[in-house]
């Protein structure tokens, strides 16, 4: 079985000496992890944390990355960059990316495919929103969110990572039932399958409120391979918890 990955998304949050608090001590409490585990980091912060974490069990992660390769694009950066400062994820399409920017399907289709031509692995962010849920489109809206990146990026699509991330439950304390997330990530995992006959090597991660008291029962579902975790991701103990509970 493949480990599990947990990854934090620190989003828009930390100061120097705030990052190196919170990293000294996911340091010192993930020595033993059993599982993968990444900071997706600001990135003015990339090169503090890349020192910070180097030779350590965590792996440097981004936020968003440029769907150009490079050129006039103010306040952008490459997937090239990135990996200058040793990143090894990048979320591509968080649902506060396709909210607040505009990105559409095709925007993070070519993000994901940027950063498979870096070297860099795209955890690719699908997910509903309450008024789709309500509707019962979620299978639809997920399905066409990831069919996009496939449709890119078919020929190394085993190489993604998917973050089921249910728009009604980052940052409001609603978790997805058990049920609800296992049948999601379901319907992800068929539809990577009917892609590549190297499905069960993705990891389909869950994200939306995991926490210290929920991550183990989310975990233990067979096709949740992991989490994208927010809010707990900026403190310690919850983060690691949440670790211990990946083995
Ligand atoms: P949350 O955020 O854990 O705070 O709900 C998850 C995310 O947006 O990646």
């Amino acid at each position: 079985m493949k480990k599990k990955l947990i990854a934090g998304n620190w989003k828009m949050n930390g100061s120097l000496s705030a990052n190196k608090t919170l990293v000294d001590a996911l340091l010192a409490g993930s020595r033993n992890a059993q599982c993968l585990v990444a900071v997706c980091v600001p990135a003015p912060y990339l090169a503090q944390v890349q020192q910070l974490v180097d030779g350590s069990v965590i792996a440097l992660g981004g936020q968003d990355v440029s769907q150009h390769d490079l050129g006039a694009f103010t306040g952008e950066f490459s997937a090239a960059m990135l990996k200058d400062f040793g990143v090894r994820y990048c979320l591509v399409g968080h649902s506060e990316r396709r909210q607040y920017h505009g990105e559409t399907d095709q925007v993070v289709a070519a993000k994901a495919q940027r950063a498979l031509a870096a070297g860099i692995t795209p955890v690719v962010c699908v997910g509903e929103t309450l008024a789709e849920r309500e509707a019962g489109h979620t299978e639809e809206v997920v399905k066409r969110q990831l069919a996009a990146v496939i449709h890119a990026n078919g020929h190394c699509i085993s190489e993604i990572v998917v973050a089921y991330e249910p728009v009604w439950a980052i940052g409001t304390g609603k978790t997805a039932s058990v049920e609800q997330a296992q049948q999601v990530h379901a319907v992800l995992r068929g539809q990577l399958r009917a892609a590549t006959a190297q499905a069960d090597r993705v990891h389909i991660l869950y994200g939306g409120s995991m926490n210290a008291g929920n991550a183990a029962q989310l975990l233990a579902q067979p096709d949740i391979d992991g989490g994208l975790v927010g809010g707990a991701a900026l403190k310690p103990a919850d983060f690691l918890a949440i670790i211990a509970a990946a083995q």
